[in-house]
């Protein structure tokens, strides 16, 4: 499967998006990924539909909105998305995701299933019908800067593997939380597709964002 590139805006330079925006454009990035946070699914607020909205009337490159909120679908429709966008929700955010899933779809998007690093994969097991992308945390949600999960690796694998076998071989698996260079190419192996960049490899202190891009394509094989 293709490997794509989603940067994490809440890592941007927040007072110069409008520029970092133009940069990823220019460095060829898939996704731009969206942290929504509500302070009750995960102990932080980030960015928010406004911006989103704002975000979406200038760039043509697909939004990768991740909801970190509690019963998400009550925002669906402060969006303003298209087929190329993909919404992303937790399992553990609305009792009912299956449908909160459909809704995803019967808005025109993408639907994305999260799952935090405790989260069991066989909450997907029978939800494989209704996704376009399961994103596996490889951190906890809620903040940059932190440690990979010890597992991540290994659930990567086990992921692709019950999509493989359930017959969805073409699902993308996406990956958030401390992506770097080095454990983006172990996570590439285990079967990731999609690589969530943020404080880890994409936005440094030490680097051009053009050149850090360009670092991470080639160290993880980006076409
Ligand atoms: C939360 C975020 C973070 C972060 C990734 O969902 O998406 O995981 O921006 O960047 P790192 O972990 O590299 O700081
Ligand atoms: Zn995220």
């Amino acid at each position: 499967m293709t490997k794509q590139l989603s940067a994490s805006l809440m890592c941007a330079d927040l007072m110069n998006l409008q520029k970092s925006v133009d940069e990823l454009k220019k460095a060829g990035i898939d996704y731009l990924h969206i942290d929504i946070m509500d302070g009750s699914f995960v102990p932080n607020i980030t960015l928010g539909f406004d911006l989103i909205n704002a975000i979406k009337a200038v760039t043509d490159i697909p939004l990768d909105i991740h909801m970190m909120v509690n019963e998400p679908s009550k925002f669906f429709d402060m969006m303003k998305l298209d087929e190329n966008d993909i919404i992303c929700v937790h399992y553990e955010s609305d009792i009912h995701i299956h449908r909160v899933l459909s809704q995803i779809k019967a808005k025109g998007c993408k639907a994305g299933l999260a799952l935090n690093p405790q989260t069991p994969l066989e909450s997907v097991k029978y939800l494989t019908d209704y996704i376009d992308m399961l994103l596996v945390m490889t951190v906890s949600p809620g903040f940059a800067g932190q440690k990979l999960f010890a597992a991540a690796e290994r659930k990567v694998a086990d992921a692709r593997k019950l999509l493989d076998d359930a017959g969805f071989a073409d699902m993308p698996i996406e990956v958030d939380g401390n992506i770097s260079i080095e454990n983006g190419r172990k996570l590439s192996t285990s079967g990731a597709d999609i690589f969530v960049l943020g404080t880890s490899s994409l936005f440094l202190k030490d680097k051009e964002l053009s050149q850090a891009a360009q670092d991470v394509r080639s160290a993880l094989n980006v076409q």
